[in-house]
């Protein structure tokens, strides 16, 4: 094995004059030192093993497939960018692990201008040993009181510090404030801090503390504040290379190759943890025998064992075992070992750059061995020197490799051939230990030729980084609260919800008894649900919902048969004459005939008729208003079936008989009462809401007789028309209202229903952009555009099925660019709107089975209710949470929620079958 030996070594400053064979030492003795010595060489083979090896580790991890023992573990940190260079403010840092057992903290000032630096004030603490190795508690606890000791004597006020939370060991992060540490490194070990959110800690020991108000917004691993810190001079610093006490690095990696993280886009800064590498067949042959005593020795065996070879930490300790090694084998010292030599610790790393120093370094040896109560001769200092170049170098070199590593990923990922980059440096042992760095760099562009590497020393540490991570959290955090604000109206609690129950049962009361209500409660004449013993062919029609339709529908022995085609009734005739609009309707109905070769045959027809109706007989409707988007002159007031009959009389040749009309509440409750003789109420949670029941006549006023049931249409969309649901309706619910075609109308239909909830987000996404917290605060033409944001998104978007990046697409699709931060907000207003929509619902549903519940006598009812609506049907999590809704608001009631299968045509077509049934009993 050919060892490799920096040019640096042999030329340039004087280097320790190390032992050849033959030198200096008798025979035996220099084999021993040779084979010492031997042990801590590198062969360049053994280096780009190790950079292969720790590069197919690092890919490994980044594809969600980490050795839990042997690998790197690449963790995301959750910064997305480098430094833009408009931070500001003032924030505290607190630097915990990346320089021994000594804690710091800073108080930096970011100007936002570009060179303009104002120098941090810190304070240095050491951390007693017993903290080290005590409690979480005691330790969170030491570095409270050091932050707060250090404010008291820098004056700093206490209004709003922000602080950011240098924490260097690795922990897994889920959020810029949110890190479960995996496990201590580097000599620290306090129970019971393992598996926990130190950023939580941490606040609570502030809080045990008292004094100060501080808002801990961000923790930062100290590769990370380094290669934030960094200024470079052309492009940004992608990649922080760091030797403190442990060493590890961090670079921005292509989101889209992080596994965890289902990103797409853009960049995301991975802090690589190389100290944990132990891959055995590329660290196996590196690993001399004082390596494993270290390993041994050590707080956390088995762990961590590249940082063990390379760390400040562990310098000074391989160097100690070398020679007491040495002094036992009386190759040293004459063959004295004292008491200091051999206590684990006490050759520390600035002894060792100090025994190293080219110019001093020899009289350091000797204060430094004279300390630890030996006395070297002169051969014995030279053979000191010569260990720590050992040690030293060999960690050098190792670091080289780690680091061409890093540099090969970051080419691989950037599919760059040659790679110009400026790698950020920090750390004690790289900024006091001039060989180390030396050796590196030459090392580097050995093992990594292809790329042009410059190394930028960082030059505040990491408190100038912290403090930028924190600029950034803060920002975010606020963003956050803003968030919070807009979307907390939308928030119900079960007292709200209640009252909404409450006063909806008021309103159906008074409804029920013709006194002033929002609630209409409209008698529909329908006073049965079916029985089964229904037969015949029936034509209906179906109007109000998404789709117009009109059915054939056989009913027979087997069950129904049904035969539908949708036609699309054009915006410009909804909203046009009523006359053109049931001149549309016939149509339809003609062509329909013609297609199913009915023409001349005059089935018995059932109208689905989705807008409130008082009905004066089952075919007699007057429309009392239009809702959901119609508008069409001259009908309201009229009798639908009438202006039906007259526009097939004007379209002369059409033979139809028009029995019922119905609406699709009623419809949808008769056709699944077709299944489930239970089925005593309807709900239609679609482009409009509403609901009908079953009532007892008796409550019904202005229906005569006194026995017997009649279905109630309750259209519940206007409830809350008298301005009862003021408390519950948001600045953007009233937006909503004002721009529809029926402003002050409809109000609970425009909290719940599809034609609307799209509307109500596209609205609360344009105020969080005017607040910044949103797209960049960039409004766009696109979100400005009525309806351009669908109800059906916020079904698409809550999916669970759905990655965020998905979500992105959908969005993007509507001419948004957005960011991950952007997709995970409009998510969230989704889930808000459409909770409160379902809740809301849920609420009246309550109100409604009570109702049945109280009016049989009944301590539990068990009913089931039809549902129909391309909301409630689509959207993944609206009908779990009507159902939670109401078994928390009815707990006496077992409702049972049944999809309606096939529209509510077929309950139109029973409805239908139960009248001619009735009118030939009749006339028999
Ligand atoms: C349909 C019914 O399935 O659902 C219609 O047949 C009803 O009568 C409609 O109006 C409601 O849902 P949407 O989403 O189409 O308005
Ligand atoms: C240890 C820590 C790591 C840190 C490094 C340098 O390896 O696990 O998080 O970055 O030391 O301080
Ligand atoms: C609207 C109509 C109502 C219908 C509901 C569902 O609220 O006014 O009659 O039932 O929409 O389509």
């Amino acid at each position: 094995m050919d060892s490799i030996e920096p040019s640096s070594l042999q030329s340039g400053e004087r280097t320790p004059s190390c032992p050849q064979k033959g030198l200096l030492q008798p025979s035996d003795s220099s084999e021993l030192v040779q084979e010492c010595l031997q042990q801590f060489k590198v062969t360049k083979a053994q280096l780009q093993q190790i950079q292969a090896s720790l590069l197919g580790s690092m890919e490994q991890a980044l594809m969600g497939e980490v050795s839990p023992t042997s690998g790197v573990q690449m963790l995301p940190t959750y910064v997305e960018s480098t430094p833009h260079g408009n931070e500001q403010g003032n924030f505290v840092v607190l630097e915990l692990g990346a320089s021994g057992a000594s804690l710091r903290v800073l108080w930096v000032t970011l100007t936002g201008i570009k060179g303009q630096k104002v120098e941090p004030k810190s304070q240095d603490f050491v951390i007693p040993q017993e903290v080290v190795l005590g409690t979480g508690q005691q330790l969170f606890d030491f570095a409270a009181h050091c932050l707060f000791e250090f404010l008291d004597a820098h004056c700093v006020g206490n209004q709003g510090l922000q602080l950011g939370f240098s924490f260097s060991f690795p922990c897994h992060q889920t959020g810029l404030d949110r890190s479960t540490l995996i496990s201590w490194t580097k000599g620290f070990r306090c129970s019971g801090v393992e598996g926990q959110d130190v950023v939580q800690l941490l606040r609570d020991a502030i809080q045990r503390q008292g004094a100060y108000n501080i808002d801990v917004v961000a923790v930062v691993n100290d590769t990370v504040g380094t290669m934030m810190a960094c200024e470079p001079g052309a492009g940004p610093c992608e990649i922080s290379l760091l030797v403190d006490t442990g060493t590890n690095a961090c670079y921005m990696e292509e989101a889209r190759h992080v596994a965890v993280l289902d990103e797409d886009r853009g960049r995301t800064c991975i802090s690589v943890e190389w100290g944990s590498f132990s891959h055995d067949g590329a660290l196996g042959p590196v690993l001399t025998s004082f390596d494993h005593a270290l390993d041994h020795a050590s707080l956390n065996p088995g762990a961590q064992r590249f940082e063990k070879m390379i760390g400040g930490l562990y310098l000074g300790e391989l160097v100690r075992l070398v020679l007491v090694y040495l002094a036992q084998n009386r190759v040293l010292f004459g063959g004295y070992t004292s008491p200091a030599l051999l206590s684990q610790g006490s050759i520390l790393l600035e002894h060792v750059i100090e025994m190293e120093d080219p110019s001093t370094g020899l009289a350091y040896v000797h204060t430094i061995l004279q300390d630890l109560g030996l006395s070297p001769k002169a051969s014995d200092a030279e053979l000191v020197q010569c260990v720590c170049a050992a040690v030293c170098s060999r960690a050098a070199q190792l670091c080289a490799a780690a680091l061409a590593a890093v540099l090969s990923r970051l080419q691989r990922s950037r599919e760059q051939q040659k790679l110009q980059i400026a790698v950020a440096t920090g750390g004690r042992v790289l900024e006091r230990h001039p060989r180390f760095h030396s050796i590196l760099q030459e090392m580097v562009k050995l093992l990594a030729s292809e790329c042009d590497v410059s190394f930028i020393p960082s030059v505040d540490g990491g408190g100038r980084g912290v403090a930028m991570v924190t600029a950034v959290a803060a920002r975010l955090a606020n963003h956050r609260r803003l968030l919070e604000e807009t979307l907390a109206p939308f928030r119900l609690s079960h007292e709200q919800l209640a009252a909404v129950q409450t006063q909806m049962r008021e309103a159906m009361d008074k409804g029920l008894r013709r006194e002033p209500s929002s609630l209409r409660m409209l008698p529909t004449y329908v006073r049965a649900t079916p029985d089964g013993s229904e037969r015949g062919d029936f034509l209906a029609l179906d109007l109000g919902g998404t789709n117009f339709r009109v059915l054939l529908v056989r009913v027979a022995e087997g069950g129904v048969q049904i035969i539908n085609q949708v036609y699309s009734i054009p915006e410009c005739v909804a909203q046009g004459s009523g006359q053109q609009l049931f001149d549309h309707i016939v149509d339809c109905i003609v062509d329909f005939q013609e297609k199913q070769g009915l023409r001349g045959q005059s089935l018995p027809l059932g109208f689905t008729f989705s807008f409130p109706c008082k009905q004066l007989g089952l075919d007699q409707g007057i429309l009392l208003n239009w809702t959901k988007g119609f508008n069409a002159s001259d009908c309201e007031g009229q009798d639908v079936v009438f202006l039906l009959r007259e526009a097939i009389r004007r379209r002369q040749a059409v033979e139809l008989n028009v029995v019922a009309i119905v609406n699709d509440t009623v419809g949808t409750m008769m056709s699944c009462g077709y299944e489930d003789p239970q089925c005593e109420m309807g709900l239609i949670v679609g482009t409009g809401t509403n609901a009908c029941y079953m009532e007892e006549l008796r409550n019904v006023a202005g229906v005569a007789g006194d026995s017997g049931h009649m279905c109630i249409n309750m259209e519940w969309g206007a409830f809350g028309d008298d301005g009862s649901l003021g408390m519950l309706s948001t600045c953007f619910d009233s937006r909503v209202d004002q721009a529809s075609i029926n402003p002050g109308k409809q109000r609970f239909e425009k909290m719940i229903s599809g034609m609307y909830l799209g509307e109500i987000v596209r609205h609360i996404l344009l105020n969080l952009t005017s607040l910044g917290v949103l797209f960049r605060g960039q409004q766009t033409q696109c979100l400005q555009t009525r309806d351009i944001f669908k109800t059906k998104f916020l079904s698409e978007i809550e999916s669970d099925s759905l990655a965020l990046r998905q979500v992105r697409a959908i969005l993007e699709d509507l001419g948004l660019t957005l960011t991950l931060d952007d997709a995970l907000i409009v998510l969230e207003v989704c889930q808000a709107v459409s909770r409160r929509a379902a809740q809301l619902c849920g609420a009246g549903v309550a109100a409604v089975v009570e109702k049945i519940r109280e009016n049989r006598d009944l301590d539990e009812l068990t009913v089931s209710v039809g549902v129909d609506g391309t909301l409630y049907k689509m959207h993944p999590h609206f009908a779990r949470l009507v159902a939670a809704t109401v078994r928390e608001l009815a707990p006496r009631c077992v409702v049972t929620f049944l999809q309606s299968e096939d529209g509510s045509g077929k309950g139109a077509a029973l409805v239908t079958a139960v009248a001619c049934r009735l009118a030939q009993m009749a006339r028999v």
